[in-house]
């Protein structure tokens, strides 16, 4: 069955394909290097969920959601590449590939990362909106994104490796790296389709985040390097759902979540709860 949202990912797909920018000077490998981990591919879960606002609300808008969207997944692309490096989480493999401080030098890694980092910034400079959204975006990403969302989530993540918090820290951990940067996929969405009051689904997305990254700490302990395509086995030293709670506390933890998030979505609009219950069928299945 060919959806709307998957016919939008898949023009996501040819859009991003297309849109490597042309870097200056005379670096062998930088202009390679700068796209390369954004071509190897992701599940493109935050664009998803921002495309699945802008349909559901104001479908005639999906194309101008496109830089948005992609300056949303080029945030996301330079926080894995930098949470890889050595003196973060240390990871040889991601998205398929070997990561790129491996396959090229750390220096070249922490720099693609710098650029996809303000590059995300011109997409939305460039994005055909109001200069209010475009604004309103700047200031989500920035934060969510930034220093009250992922970076200080991340710097308290590494800070504490070796460092047993209690579950309301490792929840404030995870909300922070993870759970904001998804709360603002769907707030985005909502920006660019005019919605006005955009608490509940901020809320469900603060949720949503936090399953993701319970499902993922879930993941690196129960699958493998194929199956997810990254380095797994690899959070021995964090703080994870798995190492405070064990597997099955973490599988407990995530059910109730599930819960919770199929009993938000009730309260909403009709073409937003089928867009999400289509996104995700995929990522409600057990683990
Ligand atoms: C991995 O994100 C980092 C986390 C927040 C858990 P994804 O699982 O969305 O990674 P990609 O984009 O599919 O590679
Ligand atoms: C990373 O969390 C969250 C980010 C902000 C990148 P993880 O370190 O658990 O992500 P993976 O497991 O390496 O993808
Ligand atoms: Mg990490
Ligand atoms: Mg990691
Ligand atoms: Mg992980």
């Amino acid at each position: 069955m060919t959806t709307r949202l998957t016919h939008i990912l898949n023009d996501f797909e040819t859009f991003l394909q297309k849109s490597v920018p042309n870097i200056p000077g005379f670096h062998p490998n930088f202009q390679k290097a700068f796209w390369e981990m954004l071509l190897f591919g992701g599940k493109r879960f935050r664009p998803a969920l921002l495309f699945s606002m802008v349909d559901a609300f104001n479908p005639e808008l999906v194309n101008r959601s496109f830089l948005p969207a992609l300056a949303l997944e080029c945030l996301h692309t330079y926080s894995l590449i930098h949470d890889d490096l050595p003196c973060m989480d240390d990871a040889n493999l991601r998205r398929g590939h070997m990561t790129l401080h491996k396959s090229y030098d750390e220096t070249t890694a922490v720099l693609v990362g710098d650029g996809l980092n303000t590059y995300a910034f011109y997409l939305l400079s460039q994005a055909n909106l109001t200069p209010s959204q475009v604004v309103k975006l700047v200031e989500i990403l920035s934060i969510d994104g930034g220093l009250s969302g992922m970076i200080i989530g991340q710097a308290l993540d590494c800070y504490f490796e070796n460092i047993t918090l209690d579950l309301d820290k490792l929840k404030f951990i995870h909300y922070h790296k993870t759970a904001k940067l998804i709360a603002a996929s769907l707030q985005m969405g909502g920006v660019i389709a005019g919605v006005d009051n955009l608490e509940k689904i901020r809320e469900f997305g603060f949720q949503l985040g936090l399953y993701f990254q319970v499902r993922d700490d879930i993941i690196d302990c129960v699958e493998n390097e194929i199956s997810t395509g990254k380095s797994t086995q690899n959070d021995g030293r964090k703080n994870s759902y798995v190492n405070l709670l064990g597997l099955d506390g973490a599988r407990e933890e995530l059910a109730g979540l599930k819960k919770e998030l199929i009993l938000m979505q009730e309260d909403f609009p009709n073409a937003l709860r089928e867009n999400l219950s289509e996104l995700l069928q995929v990522y409600f299945k057990e683990i």
